[in-house]
């Protein structure tokens, strides 16, 4: 049953934040309902735990240096010696892809304040020529997988309640990308409400609270609650893989990733690489007990961060790119018992109206902490958790921000680097200029090969492909 005012005021009261009904009377009915119906987003008990716990001063889990050690990581492909027989894990991974067991998802459900796009970040322009969007881009690495290992893979999108309705529309005018509409399913994530330093709730306006999107670890807890996880175990999934939708560089569906996890038994496995400096803002792997987690770059002591090994290498190397692969059953059981995931808390500028004066706040400062979950923190709840080691030129080059490091244009470079270097290896010359960028863009759909070995399969059926211009490679 909805909210009524008597029910809600009465309910505010219990937790100390009446002041949320303080312009009730000045409001039409339509607003009145809209902020009963912010109100009934927010879990008031979870918010005043929150904010006890934050005037207690016990917010941040903080571990000891000491405690702190270098996560253990499997080598990359290439470094990767007979040992380690990556092929058979690849087979392995293939086959289980096969079978009907893997399905994707991805998380899109953030705000993408710093690339400052006003849409969601998946209608972003991505790719060097055609200007795919990158939601386009990650369907046409589903059409590629799906083609080639003749399997379902379903694909999960979360959204927020911000972006939501825009993605569902964005799908639907582009016709699922050529997916198909009952092989997509979305799903959007919760909303946390903004508090002031001294723990009341904000509001953006007379009759919306000040609520933002849970975090990416409120992915986990909004798979269960919307029904996905139930309807994965229909489908007989097993294995579910989980990237980002700012980084055009990550492959939805990583067999050899896969196969990996599958044969170290792992409840979560993940792709990471080598930190492109000390003080890079990525998280960290590291190990603390018999558990992986990451650290974010905030957190890591400094010392620690530029700390050597006796070679000279840098001993916390090893960073987060957000890619993951989960077995089901660890999904279930972390999402099942309650919630698990720890409340980060942030300081942030958010504007408002004081709750005390009702009068528009601008903040120049930051005056308002918000709460959001990350899904790196499902880590050490894995008993057994894995850690592969990618190369970045492979596989990671985020679009965060407008201009400079990590923005599109840089993704867009890399993402030229990376064709131009695997035609290289499937021995087609490719001119470069005297930087070493190819000297005109090169876009491989992912539709059509997702790695080196897969174009030099597509490369026998196609004509040789003409190089004196931009070269754009896609499926038939
Ligand atoms: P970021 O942490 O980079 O946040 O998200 P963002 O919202 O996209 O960008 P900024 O910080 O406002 O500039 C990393 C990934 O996690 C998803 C994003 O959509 C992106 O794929 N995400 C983030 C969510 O799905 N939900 C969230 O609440 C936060």
């Amino acid at each position: 049953m909805g909210l009524t005012f008597d029910s809600c005021s009465t309910l505010l009261a219990s937790v100390g934040q009446q002041h949320l009904l303080r312009f009730w009377n000045r409001l039409d009915s339509q607003k009145q309902t809209q902020l009963l119906r912010d109100i009934a987003q927010v879990n008031l008990p979870l918010i005043a735990q929150l904010v006890r716990e934050n005037a207690a001063g016990s917010a941040s889990q903080v571990h000891p240096p000491s405690s702190i050690e270098p996560a253990p990581t499997l080598p990359d492909l290439w470094s990767a010696g007979a040992e380690h027989d990556y092929p058979r894990a690849r087979a392995d991974g293939e086959r289980h892809i096969r079978q009907n067991k893997v399905a994707a998802m991805i998380v899109a459900g953030g705000q993408g304040t710093r690339l400052g796009f006003d849409a969601p970040k998946g209608m972003f322009p991505i790719s060097p020529i055609r200007r795919a969007t990158l939601f386009q881009w990650f369907a046409e690495a589903l059409i590629g997988a799906r083609r080639r290992f003749n399997a379902a893979i379903p694909w999960y999108v979360m959204t927020s309640p911000v972006n939501d309705q825009a993605t569902r529309r964005t799908f639907a005018e582009q016709r699922f990308f050529g997916l198909g509409e009952d092989t997509v399913r979305f799903f959007a994530q919760g909303v946390m409400p903004a508090v002031s330093t001294d723990g009341k709730i904000l509001l953006e306006s007379e009759h919306r609270l000040a609520l933002s999107p849970d975090g990416h670890g409120g992915s986990l807890t909004a798979l269960a609650r919307s029904g996905c996880l139930e309807d994965m175990k229909r489908r007989g999934i097993e294995t579910l893989s989980y990237f980002q939708v700012d980084n055009p560089l990550a492959r939805p569906v990583d067999p050899l990733l896969i196969g990996l996890h599958l044969r170290e038994r792992a409840e979560v496995s993940s792709l990471t690489i080598g930190k492109a400096d000390d003080l890079e803002r990525v998280g960290n792997f590291v190990r603390i007990g018999d558990r992986n987690h990451v650290i974010e770059y905030t957190e890591l002591p400094e010392a620690l961060a530029r700390r050597r090994d006796a070679q000279g290498r840098r001993l916390f190397d090893a960073a987060n790119l957000s890619i993951f692969v989960f077995s089901l059953p660890f999904l279930e059981r972390i999402t099942g018992a309650g919630d698990e995931l720890p409340w980060h808390r942030a300081l942030k500028k958010v504007p408002c109206l004081d709750p005390i004066t009702g009068e528009r706040l601008e903040p120049a400062a930051p005056n308002a902490i918000k709460f959001e979950r990350f899904v790196f923190d499902a880590l050490p709840l894995a008993s057994r958790s894995l850690l592969v080691r990618g190369r970045r030129e492979e596989c990671f080059s985020p679009v965060k921000n407008a201009s400079g490091t990590d923005s599109a244009e840089q993704a867009r470079r890399d993402l030229c680097l990376r064709g131009a270097r695997w035609l290289e290896t499937c021995g087609v010359r490719v001119d470069r200029s005297p930087d070493g960028a190819p000297a005109h863009p090169v876009e491989i759909s992912p539709a059509l090969a997702a790695d080196a070995e897969e174009l030099r399969e597509a490369l026998r059926t196609l004509p040789p492909p003409d190089l004196s211009g931009p070269v754009l490679l896609c499926a038939s």
